[in-house]
């Protein structure tokens, strides 16, 4: 039988690392898929995992990405991680960056998710899960472009679910929180934005990259059979209370 293959983006860093290690602890062969290059810790074994370095912005990608995966074997998996931050409000966003932040974060996910889906449709089977933010769900001051991005990708998640539920594949987002990665390393020495994050989260402190990896693990799993369509937030119950806590 041919393994279950889990693509992974953005995997050389942060959450992608983490989501990458979960997959193979759980058994599956891993494409991992980074414009970085590999980690020293993400060991490529014939059969069983794989990295190619490569630009997500670049069009041609999807489609090599997911011949690569397939010859590991079949595709049940697809984790559309890979983001970018950095973004300005409106009034100071440059159409390159505007351009940019949303062919990343959006335009990517949509381009890799349309490589894997014959192949998923094919065997009636596949789970994506695309990698969203609760800044696509509540708005903060100077990310226009990457809130936009990540509120789409919540309606893009909605709308592949319904398109795809009856051909067997369930489409599901992760909103994180804040987790600690390099792209929240300097924003966490900013002390508005601790603040803000941290004293409105009732758990009290930032996320780990394995707690968002978890949740994408269950969502591709046959515990989860059920639910399609959904952004889950991993923040610590930021989003749903905002709960200022006090002293
Ligand atoms: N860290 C957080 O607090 C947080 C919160 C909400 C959402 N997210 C989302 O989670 C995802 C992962 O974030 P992270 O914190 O691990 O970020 P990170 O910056 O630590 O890692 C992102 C990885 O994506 C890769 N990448 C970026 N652009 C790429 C491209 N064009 N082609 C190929 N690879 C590319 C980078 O090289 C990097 O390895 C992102 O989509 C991010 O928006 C993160």
């Amino acid at each position: 039988m041919k393994p279950r293959v889990a693509i992974v983006t953005g995997a050389a860093a942060g959450i992608g690392t983490a989501i990458a290690a979960r997959f193979l602890a759980d058994g599956y062969a891993v494409m991992a898929v980074d414009r970085a290059t590999r980690p020293e810790d993400f060991r490529v074994e014939p059969g069983c995992s794989a990295f190619l370095q490569a630009d997500l912005a670049d069009k041609a990608v999807a489609g090599e990405i997911a011949a690569a995966a397939s010859a590991l074997g079949t595709v049940d998996a697809l984790i559309n991680n890979a983001g970018i931050g950095g973004s300005r409000p409106v009034a100071q966003t440059d159409d390159d960056s505007w351009e940019k932040i949303l062919d990343v974060n959006l335009g990517a996910a949509f381009r890799l998710s349309r490589a894997v889906l014959p192949g998923m449709i094919e065997r009636g089977k596949g789970s994506i899960v695309h990698i969203a933010s609760i800044f696509g769900e509540v708005g903060y001051r100077g990310t226009a472009a990457y809130a936009a991005s990540k509120a789409a990708l919540a309606g893009l998640t909605r709308q592949m679910a319904a398109d795809y539920g009856p051909a067997g594949i369930r489409v599901n987002a992760v909103a994180p929180g804040l987790i600690e990665t390099a792209m929240t390393a300097k924003l966490l020495q900013d002390p508005t934005y601790r603040d803000l994050m941290l004293n409105s989260t009732p758990v009290g402190r930032t996320g780990k990259p394995r707690e968002v990896a978890g949740v994408v693990a269950f969502l591709c799993s046959d515990d989860a059979s059920f639910v399609n369509g959904e952004t889950i937030a991993v923040d610590g119950g930021w989003r749903a209370t905002r709960m200022k806590v006090s002293g």
